[in-house]
């Protein structure tokens, strides 16, 4: 990008103004208490899916643009590009919109119809590839081909975001935790699709010097866990993941391993039964990764029931569910795909009864 001329700089100016002023406009998002029979134990569920384009992206998508406006990478001709499961797409369409700039989005084809019709909403364009694997590479080409400015979700994730405060996802809960009865959370748990969240609320809680535990719940073919657990970033899967926003088959920049005390694996049919299981306590859909969030907090919280301990657990509800009505909703879908969830359904309808989960 050019040195940024005296005009640029006041389009500059204006298009920071418009971010912030929408961040003035939006209110934070909830913290809902999810009933558990588990005494002395809650459970708590951040719901992200209330953001303006509904999802945990709204942040990222506001901090990504507000930092490559403040390095002087996009300009009042830049077209905006992004490699995305989808999620961060939808926000980066609306942002773009907000200050007048062209976008595209880059993503595997599998990605939902849903996400796709919201992106082209919000006046951006879907460039679809058949292999996940080529998103990045493609963004980078159209970028250099057209004038344009490739976010890079998957690298600056990490870094765009205030890990310290300035009401990150992190500072944000822990406030709205204040007046609980176990303020200080024993565990947060979340998952990682570009690993930015959860290097947010691990940095936070360390730079806070809360003794909350920070876990990531990995979905099945991702390269996360692998390269966690073996501390390789080289580490690599062959097949994406079919739950859609988390779970990569490389180990992204912006995945902080040093952050995160412990991660588990969860089957991809235990992440829809868990999703379907909370949606109908909440009245209300929710997508696949909030499952996978689900699972792997009732794991943490019966450890803690067997250990004898008391304390909160806080999870992430990401996105709403009717993004996802055509597949994770959609009981053929789930055969096409030879995912029976009918026995981690069970598993949870016992710890509804019992309070004691077995996966
Ligand atoms: C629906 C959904 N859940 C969870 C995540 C994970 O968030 P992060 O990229 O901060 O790791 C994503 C990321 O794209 C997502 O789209």
């Amino acid at each position: 990008m050019p040195k940024t001329s005296t005009e640029n700089r006041a389009w500059i100016d204006e298009a920071i103004r418009r971010v912030d002023a929408d961040a003035n406009r939006s209110a934070d998002t909830h913290l809902h208490v999810l009933p558990i029979p588990v005494p002395g134990i809650e459970l708590y569920l951040k719901d992200e899916s209330v953001h303006p384009t509904g999802s945990l992206k709204h942040r990222l998508a506001r901090s990504l643009f507000l930092y490559a406006l403040c390095n002087g990478w996009v300009g009042p001709n830049t077209t905006i590009i992004e490699a995305s499961s989808g999620s961060t797409a939808v926000s980066e369409a609306y942002f773009a919109r907000l200050i007048g700039l062209a976008f595209v989005a880059v993503m595997p084809a599998s990605t939902s119809a849903e996400k796709i019709a919201l992106i082209e909403f919000y006046g951006g364009k879907s460039h679809l590839v058949e292999d996940p694997g080529q998103v990045y590479d493609e963004a980078r080409r159209l970028e250099s081909e057209c004038n344009g400015h490739y976010m890079d979700q998957f690298t600056f994730a990490e870094r765009a975001t205030d890990w310290r405060g300035n009401n990150n996802i992190a500072e944000s809960i822990f406030d709205q935790m204040k007046a609980e009865l176990h303020p200080i959370p024993s565990w947060v748990v979340i998952s990682a699709g570009t690993g930015g969240t959860s290097a947010t609320i691990g940095r936070f809680v360390r730079y806070r010097r809360f003794p909350t535990r920070v876990a990531v719940a990995d979905p099945e073919n991702s390269a996360f866990y692998g390269g966690w657990e073996s501390d390789r970033s080289d580490f690599t899967t062959c097949v994406p993941s079919r739950i859609e926003g988390i779970g990569r088959m490389r180990v992204e920049p912006s995945f902080v391993g040093g952050v995160i005390d412990e991660m588990l694996q969860v089957p991809d049919a235990a992440s829809i039964a868990a999703m379907r299981w909370v949606s109908t306590i909440l009245g209300r859909a929710v997508g696949g990764s909030t499952g996978t969030n689900i699972w792997a907090s009732l794991q943490i919280i019966d450890r803690m029931r067997a250990a004898g301990e008391t304390g909160s657990v806080v999870t992430l509800l990401c996105d709403g569910g009717e993004r996802y009505l055509g597949t994770y909703y959609n009981d053929d879908w789930l055969i096409e795909n030879d995912l029976d969830i009918a026995p981690h359904l069970k598993t949870l309808e016992e710890f509804a009864k019992t309070g004691i989960f077995t996966p």
